[in-house]
């Protein structure tokens, strides 16, 4: 993908409105995978025709199946649990993780071999989390350049089921075990230290299989007949969580943030944005399936936290922009239990830190997180976003309450989950 457009943002006067966001990114990948190891058409509406998610798109389409894209909606012709063919060409996941770890779980059990690769961003993110538990269900996955990252060479076997407790809460890796299980001989469990977000369990169920859930183990039961669905995808709570924080920071901001996921294992910055004073309204709230509201945001005076533990995983993606809430923020916020920052698109302990600091933030990065001290006035600088879309948005958002100009080079990254992002800020802040 090439993007290599510089942004430039001014301090905003306002922010008003509403908005909806795009489709959820995780629920979107998650709606082509199991659709196209569904017998019959999927139909998905809402899904995200972002970089990533396209990715995906392409990587079944290379392995035979059908897939329909337009405005409206997408269809998936699915041929079951059985219907790939090998691809004639490396798979690439382009920036995605997602495709890359949840992919290689099936592809450990199909009866060909594939190489899986992806951008430069890609190729730095570890794998051996997948590699490990994979292997020990008898697949054969290597590391082509023996560093534990892609391109992954994966060669089809057969799998045994197994009970994996793994170090790390990471919904990539349960579900890459989970879906390896679908081709076991027995039953697969993932056991994580904390809940990480659990839409291929609520989503596997829906398409037929059979998924337990009881704390934070996921179990479940080998070759099931799964069925084509429809799929509605919420809005993407961490898109949305971009301008939940614009309208929290920029003074007299009220937004209305329609139709977004508020699934519990995700909704970590709603709990947070309130604990720090943050005035945060939900209405209309629906639970049927993947739960959804929308959010009324009004500015708000915030005041620091200290955030760790279990709610890490249900804001691990919302913590950039958690640092921008807390540069704006009096007093001292502390993030802890979040190494996993470092293993993301990019480093973002070390990116935020060091563009934050270039704001005129008071950051101190952390092995496991970040010390902010708010309330220092942030000027503009230039942000060198390192291949990760979330990094180019969190420094979109503090430009609007920073002194001067911002500029993010190779601002386009966006475009890996929300394409239209610039011009939805622009409109929002006209
Ligand atoms: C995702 C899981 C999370 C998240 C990523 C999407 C998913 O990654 O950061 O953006 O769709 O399962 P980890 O599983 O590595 O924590």
């Amino acid at each position: 993908m090439s993007h290599n457009n510089t942004i430039r943002l001014e301090k905003a006067a306002r922010l008003h409105g509403e908005t909806t966001v795009p489709g959820d990114k995780s629920i979107s990948h998650r709606a082509v995978m199991f659709g196209s190891l569904a017998e019959g058409t999927t139909e998905v509406t809402n899904f995200l025709q972002g970089a990533d998610c396209l990715s995906t798109i392409d990587c079944f389409r290379r392995m035979g199946i059908e897939i329909e894209n337009t405005p409206e909606r997408i269809l998936i012709h699915g041929r079951g649990l059985h219907g790939l063919h090998a691809p004639f060409s490396v798979l690439d996941a382009g920036n995605s993780g997602t495709t890359t770890r949840l992919l290689s779980g099936v592809l450990a059990a199909q009866p060909f071999e594939t190489t899986l690769t992806g951008d430069t961003s890609i190729q730095k993110r570890p794998m051996r989390r997948i590699i490990e538990p994979l292997s020990m269900m008898g697949a054969d996955i290597t590391s082509i350049n023996g560093n534990d990252c892609a391109p992954l060479h994966i060669a089809g076997s057969a799998l045994h089921g197994i009970r994996y407790h793994s170090k790390i809460a990471s919904a990539q890796v349960k579900s890459a075990i989970l879906l390896a299980g679908l081709y076991a001989d027995g039953a697969t469990s993932v056991t994580e230290p904390a809940l990480s977000r659990n839409h291929t369990e609520i989503m596997l169920n829906r398409f037929g299989a059979r998924v337990t859930s009881e704390g934070t183990t996921a179990s479940v039961e080998p070759e099931p007949a799964l069925y084509g669905q429809k799929i509605v995808v919420p809005g993407d709570i961490s898109s949305a969580a971009f301008f939940i924080a614009a309208a929290l920071i920029v003074p007299g901001a009220e937004l209305l943030i329609r139709n977004v996921g508020i699934n519990p294992t995700r909704d970590g910055i709603l709990r947070v944005a309130r604990d720090m004073g943050g005035d945060i309204t939900c209405l209309n709230v629906s639970r049927d399936g993947e739960p959804t509201a929308d959010l009324l945001v009004r500015h708000s005076a915030l005041h620091g936290v200290t955030i760790g533990g279990d709610i890490i995983p249900t804001l691990i993606d919302e913590l950039p922009i958690i640092n921008v809430m807390a540069a704006c923020a009096e007093g001292t916020t502390v993030i802890r239990d979040a190494a996993d920052l470092r293993a993301k698109e990019s480093d973002r302990i070390g990116v935020m830190a060091q563009y934050l600091s270039a704001m005129g933030c008071d950051i101190t990065p952390t092995q496991d997180g970040m010390i902010i001290a708010g309330g220092s006035p942030l000027h503009g600088a230039v942000i060198d976003p390192h291949m990760d879309h979330r990094i180019a948005m969190t420094f979109a958002i503090a430009a609007l309450v920073a002194d001067g100009t911002t500029e993010i080079t190779d601002g386009g990254i966006v475009a890996v989950s929300y394409p239209n992002f610039y011009e939805e800020l622009a409109r929002l802040t006209r």
